[in-house]
């Protein structure tokens, strides 16, 4: 029982106080990305213009480079999802139409450290049950992470999310996990947007974590589109998708980005 805690334990990548400031650094330049490029999604607009301008921003800004261009190789900054794409939508000439929904989810790193967020933002005038989905999906987050502080278990993490997603009659997509970050852009511990409190890794202070609730208005199924990397909803249903970089620290947590 002490060895299966103490291997847990062990995974995580605790950071140095320098390294935190890194963390922090790349945390604002991802925000300040994302907060740009948020401004810029309106009818008319393609998401290959959305991503040259995320990869711009972060170039302006010395020392920080996009994390996902050439990981695994992706061939973007962005990941573009409209409506049904749940992750990895692939930057293109699709024009946003309104009404559309698009989640935006980019990467940075500085210092050698991966951040990591999303924010999902609609196409000019959105009707009321889109907005309604959007709005439990990023409370679903932000409760989330209100409850991070060392000694939350994973499992409260992910209850959290399900809990709010499905009280609402939306789903989480299961197949699909946040994750822990730092060196590598996913490393341990997953982070599942539906699991039971009380269970799963412990948080300790000074890590980080990707929490991404992956929701769904229809089913949980997806599949992949023959780009290789687009995941839609297999019932073609509207799929929101918001991350959060999380800090650990002695008293509760920081959003870096
Ligand atoms: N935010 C995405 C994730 O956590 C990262 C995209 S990975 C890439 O999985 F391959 F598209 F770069
Ligand atoms: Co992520």
């Amino acid at each position: 029982m002490f060895e299966e805690w103490q291997h847990c334990m062990s995974q995580f990548q605790i950071f140095s106080a320098r390294q935190i400031e890194a963390l922090r650094k790349g945390g604002s330049i991802l925000r300040g990305c994302l907060e740009e490029v948020a401004r810029a999604v309106r009818p008319g607009v393609t998401t290959k213009e959305l991503d040259r301008h995320a990869e711009e921003f972060i170039r302006d800004h010395p020392g920080a480079k996009p994390a996902f261009l050439g990981y695994n190789n992706y061939p973007a900054t962005l990941c573009t999802s409209v409506n049904d794409a749940c992750v990895h939508g692939l930057p293109g000439s699709r024009i946003l139409r309104d009404g559309d929904i698009v989640a935006l989810d980019c990467g940075v790193v500085f210092g050698g450290l991966y951040t990591d967020a999303c924010v999902t933002v609609g196409v000019g005038i959105l009707a009321e049950e889109t907005r309604q989905f959007l709005a439990v999906s990023r409370n679903a987050l932000d409760a989330a992470c209100a409850i991070v502080k060392p000694g939350t278990k994973i499992g409260d993490i992910s209850s959290t999310i399900q809990r709010m997603v499905e009280g609402s009659g939306y789903s989480c997509v299961r197949m699909l996990t946040g994750h822990g970050l730092g060196t590598d852009l996913h490393q341990f511990p997953d982070v599942p947007n539906v699991g039971r409190a009380g269970t799963g890794p412990i948080l300790p202070a000074h890590t980080i974590i990707a929490i991404e609730p992956i929701t769904s208005m229809g089913t949980d199924d997806i599949r992949e589109l023959p780009d290789g990397w687009t995941i839609v909803t297999a019932d073609g249903s509207l799929s929101a998708h918001v991350e959060h970089t999380v800090l650990v620290t002695e008293e509760g947590c920081e959003i870096l980005a």
